[in-house]
């Protein structure tokens, strides 16, 4: 794939970029894009297409920088503006593509607007949020009974006595989508980054920018007053446009966590947005019979309106795969993590290992979280007290487990990530998941993450169809001569003839696949 590539969204690997934790140039135990830019061949050796970067703006950091206080600049702890634009020169120099994430659906507290509209009742700004009266005598009951998104309530009474509205924290106040200036705003945002180069726009909450202006509470008969209103479809055409008038190959990426699989594929309509993260597949068991139902449906609903599946299986949000691979419930739900289920690594590095050649042959683009193409699992020991993530404390979930800083080099933490102490602990035991330590060993995660995106780009991947080898045994063609075949029988199983394995997630038995498996195969007639 080149950067002349339109509709590069398709199929491309993209490797999500998470600032605090991928490396540390200035030595204050937090990553900085000074950090990112000299390990930026780790990026071009592994081959990913594009990066996303999550968010690097100025933030007071109630949620990791999903509080935003400027969408134009860049958070002192991560660098600066310019180093921003350099980052990007740079990866475009290296044939990466930059998507930066935005949040749309609120802003931190400390943002001008919302400072502004604290400040004066009568602030033109006021009407950015969601302020209201309370209910009850005093006014002192909450306008509504609405649980947030991280658990707990979601309002807030302000000094005046009213309410504002937050579906995160209350540093996070929801912004007013009705309003045209809210939404004039973001045009401008977008541009101010596609202006500067970027690729792509990751957009966070996606689903949630709508309310329902009368507030009614969630009723069986009104499920989701903040959620996928249908005004919202009007928000990401006009973004989309904004998008196409920059000559068709900047991307918009929703973050939409949305059951339902046709209302899901509403946003990835010709006129919306490009591609959306498949969160079906990134919960799904290690189950033959339900991932091949999800790859199903996952193909069947974007087939619907001529978008592009993608295949997500971690991110900074949910417990690693490692981890949820090796439990005996291997879905993902935010009520599962760091409850003492015992984890069996081996068998969940294995069938992490599988899921590789899986996510990177289905139809579509992959999305990498960084420290995947190392085998990295979730830290389940982290001390409580060092938790930084405000899920903890409201739904008794941290994601800190899954954020923590990337081991490059040596046998001992902080393995090259910083020279001061890392913003949050790494495993003794990740000094064989190191970059230096997996670099030429070709049996390590990262080695077979390199061969098979590199092989992934020499491929012509063409139509997809099942290939029948037993009901355990999730196995595809992508044309005549590939195929995929992942193992799910707790049994070794024999290939198919006439072909040549291209590669392979781990060592064959003979001519058999072993459980927990997965090769590529050159079909030869
Ligand atoms: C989704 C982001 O991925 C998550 O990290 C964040 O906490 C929420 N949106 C709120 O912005």
């Amino acid at each position: 794939m080149s950067l002349q590539d339109s509709q590069w969204w398709r199929d491309a690997v993209i490797y999500q970029v998470y600032p605090r934790s991928y490396a540390d140039a200035n030595g204050d135990g937090v990553g900085d894009i000074a950090g990112i830019r000299a390990q930026l061949g780790h990026l071009r050796d592994l081959g990913v297409d594009a990066i996303w970067m999550s968010p690097w703006y100025p933030s007071p950091m109630a949620d990791a920088g999903y509080d935003v206080a400027d969408f134009r600049d860049i958070d002192p702890a991560f660098g600066t503006l310019t180093e921003a634009e350099a980052l990007i020169e740079e990866a475009h120099a290296a044939g990466i593509r930059m998507i930066v994430d935005i949040v749309p659906n609120h802003i931190s507290s400390e943002h001008p607007w919302f400072k502004a509209a604290l400040a004066d009742e009568k602030a033109k700004e006021r009407d950015y949020f969601w302020f209201r009266p309370g209910r009850g005598e005093n006014g002192d009951e909450m306008p509504t009974d609405w649980r947030g998104e991280f658990g707990g309530t979601t309002w807030t009474r302000t000094g005046d006595g009213s309410w504002y509205l937050h579906l995160f924290t209350p540093e996070q106040p929801d912004l007013n989508w009705d309003h045209p200036d809210v939404r004039a705003e973001f045009e401008s945002i977008l541009r101010f980054w596609f202006d500067r180069g970027v690729d792509g726009i990751r957009i966070d909450s996606a689903a949630l920018l709508l309310k329902d202006p009368q507030l009614p509470e969630v009723l069986e008969d009104n499920p989701h007053p903040f959620h996928d209103l249908d005004g919202v479809h009007e928000v990401y055409r006009a973004w989309r446009r904004v998008a196409d008038s920059y000559g068709g190959n900047r991307a918009l990426i929703g973050e939409v966590w949305m059951p339902e699989v046709e209302r899901f594929a509403n946003y990835l309509r010709p006129d919306e947005l490009h591609a959306a993260f498949n969160f079906d597949f990134l919960g799904c068991a290690w189950d033959p019979r339900l991932m091949r139902e999800c790859v199903d449906r996952t193909l069947d609903a974007h087939k619907a309106v001529g978008a592009p599946a993608t295949w997500v299986l971690s991110n900074h949000d949910v417990t690693r795969h490692v981890t949820r691979y090796g439990r005996e419930d291997t879905t993902f739900s935010f009520d599962n993590n760091l409850d003492g289920t015992p984890v069996d690594l081996e068998l969940g590095t294995r069938r992490a290992r599988a899921a590789a050649l899986l996510s990177l042959s289905l139809p579509g683009a992959t999305y990498i979280y960084q420290g995947e193409e190392l085998g990295l699992w979730e830290n389940e020991n982290i001390p409580p007290e060092q938790f930084q993530d405000p899920m903890w404390g409201r739904r008794g979930h941290s994601r800190d487990g899954c954020r923590v800083p990337l081991p490059w080099t040596g046998d001992e933490a902080p393995f090259g990530f910083t020279t001061a102490t890392p913003w949050l602990p790494q495993p003794a035991e990740w000094k064989d998941r190191t970059v230096q330590a997996q670099t030429g060993d070709p049996n390590s995660m990262l080695e077979l993450y390199r061969s098979a995106i590199a092989l992934r780009r020499t491929e012509s991947f063409a139509d997809f169809s099942w290939l029948e080898l037993g009901r355990d045994v999730l196995a595809f063609c992508r044309g005549q001569d590939f195929a995929c075949v992942v193992n799910m029988s707790g049994a070794p199983i024999a290939l198919p003839a006439n072909q040549s394995v291209l590669l392979a997630s781990g060592p064959l038995d003979g001519d058999r696949l072993p459980p927990d498996t997965a090769v590529w195969l050159r079909m030869t007639s």
